[in-house]
């Protein structure tokens, strides 16, 4: 329906206006009856409803209704299948549409930088590029059903330690490349009705009321058109919030924030049209849902019930397999630990849902009558184990032809609100594994964690399924996983390294009491890992089959590609084995040009597809200039040096099977002004000044007598001559000559 919203604005008093930038309570927007402005609900988040009837709160403490409880982004992430996430956005829509929800508070896209932070159970993934493609399309989906989303938390919210007042400090290319693609990815290609900023400040401002990210960088760059909301009391000043592009502060303050909009107002040091300005924008998301109100639409839980099984098996990654699983209907089989009946599904805090229904792999056995005993082993609860337990676990996995160990993370572990202080397993776990597999050659670990754990029996066990937090249906799925009624294809969005040590935030993680340094800068996940080559239990992208698959006929389009243009990167792909199997093809994109601090590998492009056995795909993916771009701080822009770079397709980010080159030409260069500081190696590599700084080398070269020199000598002062700067020519010449020769070298550049 089409409204007139400024004429709506022109009928309402100042403290009307000024009451809807903020809640009426904990999850309702405000309404004004006599205008017929209705109040609408917004919810978490995100991967299910946690819509409260009750009591408020955004902990995950009080009660919601009923709803379905799906894989969390851990496990999502891992599925690399945009159509998955776009289904169960979709799915999700139909839900708020039933529940009368207006807004679902996700995807939640903030980079995992350390295994440590609490809620990355909740986050996609260490890498921007995959984040940004699945929560694109998980907005599309939700948005399809004429609700709204809201992607947070933007932005550089990578940790829960003291997360409503920590300072994340980091140079402007690691948040443009790093901690901001997701969010520009999500904005560009799906426009999610709102976003939520965090609660943290970046750089010393808080993002509640910083003009930089809530306005130059998410409108004025990338063409955001929804609203801008606080995390759940995120908002700090809220007067120049509002003039940063904050436009909704959530929860309700009660109208202390509001009437301090008011009194700015009225004292003239805000202009009333940054207030309309915010007003328009959240009544345009308001009525955006009031117009596609679907009041009748059913919420299924049976049914979608169905759909968080499917998309749990999409997600499962395989991580080792010796050949153990798949489980053969006729072996004997001992499901140990007390995650076989109580799995973990979902964490803790704002994304807690009330589940109609959770499904174990032990009850799912007994119903399906598999040949499979049961033994507790430890607590699912916690690291707790008696004698008797691991007595009768070791028990029970010796009269067993396989032992299937049902590990995971107690839900104290990890949760919002803190984070982890160690990646291991309870200590009584891995004992329990280490004894089983003593009396057991046959032994299955599947795991229920929300991030990266340390397996030190990783090599010591047949088989390692790792489930993550995988929703309410995880039971079924882990059945059928386990069984080979469906076949894993879910890939690592996070690397799994040997120690926590290892990290390469670990030495800047969680911070001091006020700002934590991300001295790591873009190197951040397998950046780090592959560039250093340092060893890692499970790389980014790693995910086995039943199947295998064969790559093959890797093409470019074109050999040469050309800012402004695209190249289209094509694989032919074949499943070789004797069963259907969905593969993630990966492309990935190395820098060859000698460009300092670049990783060795960074992820550019990615496909899932199913194949039946036998059957061969050709995979096709686009390659522009900004994938082979970094983001160039003299340029404050994405920049790719003319030159070659290098095309790899592969499995796993440790597994590249075909690569290619591709050169590249663009005209944009870096902006290079010859200062006194310049060094006579910068000078020589430009092709504009190398003859100018040639002619005044020579002469130098002679009367300092090189000429007897031998070539290692030489090599040595060349090198030496190379670092110095222009104000180091004092000793041999006249100050105005090199000043005037800086005037000339800077003509001869700007032509
Ligand atoms: C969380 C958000 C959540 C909000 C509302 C906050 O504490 O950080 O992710 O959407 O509460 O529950």
């Amino acid at each position: 329906m089409k409204r007139d919203l400024k004429a709506l604005i022109g009928q309402m008093t100042l403290e009307e206006k000024a009451s809807l930038c903020s809640g009426s309570d904990f999850w309702h927007t405000q309404g004004i009856e006599r205008l017929g402005i209705p109040a609408v609900m917004v919810t978490d988040g995100p991967h299910g409803l946690r819509k409260q009837a009750g009591e408020a709160d955004h902990l995950g403490l009080n009660d919601s209704v009923e709803a379905v409880c799906f894989p969390a982004g851990c496990a999502t992430g891992s599925s690399f299948d945009p159509d998955l996430l776009e289904h169960m956005g979709q799915v999700l829509g139909d839900e708020c549409q039933a529940e009368d929800v207006s807004i679902l508070l996700g995807p939640a896209v903030n980079i995992k930088r350390s295994p440590l932070c609490g809620r990355n159970f909740e986050y996609i993934s260490e890498d921007p590029y995959l984040a940004g493609k699945l929560s694109a399309a998980y907005i599309r989906g939700v948005q399809s059903r004429g609700v709204g989303t809201s992607i947070k938390h933007f932005a550089a919210n990578n940790q829960e330690t003291r997360r409503l007042t920590i300072s994340s400090d980091l140079s402007e290319r690691a948040l443009h490349e790093i901690y901001l693609p997701a969010f520009e990815e999500a904005v560009k290609a799906a426009q999610p009705k709102t976003v939520m900023c965090s609660y943290n400040k970046i750089n010393g401002v808080y993002a509640s009321e910083n003009k930089m990210l809530l306005t130059d960088i998410l409108r004025d760059q990338w063409g955001f058109e929804g609203y801008v909301v606080s995390d759940w009391g995120a908002a700090n000043d809220r007067v120049k919030g509002l003039e940063a592009g904050l436009d909704l502060e959530m929860p309700s303050s009660n109208g202390y924030n509001d009437a301090k909009i008011v009194a700015a107002v009225q004292n003239g040091s805000l202009d009333e049209a940054v207030l309309d300005r915010a007003v328009e924008r959240i009544l345009k998301v308001v009525f955006s849902y009031v117009d596609a109100r679907r009041p009748d639409t059913v919420f299924d839980r049976a049914k979608d019930h169905a759909e968080a099984v499917a998309v749990e098996t999409q997600c499962a990654v395989l991580l080792t397999n010796q050949g153990v699983l798949p489980l053969g209907t006729d072996q004997k089989i001992a499901y140990i630990g007390e995650f076989a009946a109580a799995p973990r599904y979902q964490g803790g805090g704002s994304s807690h849902i009330h589940p109609s229904r959770v499904t174990s792999a032990w009850e799912v056995a007994q119903q399906k009558g598999r040949n499979v005993c049961y033994a507790k082993g430890f607590s699912a609860m916690r690291d707790e184990m008696t004698d008797a337990e691991l007595a009768e676990a070791i028990q029970a996995a010796q009269n067993a032809d396989v032992a299937v160990v049902f590990a995971g993370l107690p839900e104290s572990f990890e949760s919002e609100g803190y984070d982890r202080t160690s990646m291991e397993l309870p200590a009584c776990q891995n004992r329990l594994i280490d004894e089983i597999a003593k009396v057991q050659p046959h032994v299955v670990v599947v795991l229920h964690n929300g991030s990266a754990v340390e397996l030190p029996w990783a090599d010591r066990v047949s088989a390692i399924l790792e489930l993550y937090l995988g929703g309410e249906g995880v039971g079924e799925a882990a059945d059928q996983l386990l069984y080979g009624e469906a076949n894993p294809s879910g890939h690592l969005a996070e690397t799994f390294p040997l120690r926590l040590q290892d990290n390469p935030s670990y030495l800047h993680f969680p911070g001091n009491d006020k700002r934590v340094a991300y001295g790591e800068d873009v190197f951040v996940g397998y950046r780090y890992y592959d560039t250093k080559q340092v060893p890692v239990r499970f790389a980014f992208g790693h995910g086995l089959s039943y199947t295998e698959f064969a790559y093959s006929n890797l093409q470019l389009s074109a050999p040469a590609l050309q800012d402004g243009q695209t190249v289209t990167v094509s694989v032919d792909v074949t499943n070789t084995g004797k069963v259907a199997g969905r593969e993630v093809v990966q492309l990935y994109v190395r820098d060859k040009n000698g460009t300092p601090e670049r990783p060795s590998k960074e992820l550019r492009g990615f496909a899932k597809v199913l194949l039946e056995p036998g059957e061969c795909k050709t995979v096709t993916l686009t390659l522009a200039a900004r994938d082979l771009s970094y983001y160039e701080e003299r340029l404050h822009d994405w920049f790719a040096p003319s030159g070659v770079y290098e095309v790899m397709v592969g499995r796993a980010s440790d597994d590249i099977r075909l690569t290619a080159e591709l050169s590249f030409t663009t005209e944009k260069q870096i902006p290079f002004v010859v200062t006194l500081t310049t060094t006579l190696g910068e000078l020589l590599t430009c092709p504009k000044t190398a003859p100018t700084i040639m002619q005044l080398l020579a002469p130098l070269a002679q009367s300092a007598g090189t000429d007897g020199l031998d070539e290692g000598s030489m090599n040595m002062m060349k090198k030496m001559i190379m670092e110095m700067p222009l104000k180091s020519l004092v000793s041999v010449m006249p100050g105005d000559q090199i000043e005037l020769l800086i005037q000339q070298m800077n003509l001869l550049l700007a032509q």
